[in-house]
């Protein structure tokens, strides 16, 4: 597929340096999912106190697009209260349908948005938001 040099930079840098892989032991909520496509999976372990994501974390196997968009989207909520992870989420959703969306806290998001002629790499890509979806679900049910 066709992506310009510079965003597929950005996407092997994650891919290859990936940030918050890993997992902790004191994790508020795990989350594992799949993408049915091609069975790669993702588990996302999330630390969220006082309604603040403290942590993230990700493990998994998967392409360098669901892996460096898990990479990207835990830099990104990090610090983000559950609206704002949730509204990033959002956001992610419409820079998948190809709309011109700005992610000023984290811009190396952007870097995926010439996924959305793809629709089997929208699937990889949304992977890791879809778990945050999750996470955040699962976190307001037991507060
Ligand atoms: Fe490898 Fe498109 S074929 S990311
Ligand atoms: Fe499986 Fe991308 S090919 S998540």
């Amino acid at each position: 597929m066709q992506l310009d040099d510079l965003y597929r930079r950005v996407i092997m840098d994650h891919y290859k340096n990936p940030r918050n892989r890993g997992k902790f032991e004191d994790g508020t909520v795990t989350i594992d999912l799949n993408n049915p496509t091609c069975g790669d999976r993702i588990s996302l372990q999330l630390k969220v106190e006082d309604g603040i994501v403290k942590d993230a974390k990700y493990t998994g196997e998967g392409c360098s697009i669901s892996m460096s968009s898990a990479s990207m989207m835990t830099e990104a909520i990090k610090g983000r209260n559950l609206q704002e992870a949730e509204e990033l989420a959002s956001r992610f959703s419409s820079l998948m349908k190809g709309e011109a969306v700005e992610f000023e806290e984290y811009e190396d998001i952007e870097a995926l948005s010439g996924v959305n002629k793809f629709p089997a790499r929208i699937k990889c890509a949304t992977l890791a938001w879809n778990a945050l979806r999750k996470g955040i679900e699962g976190t307001e049910e037991k507060s």
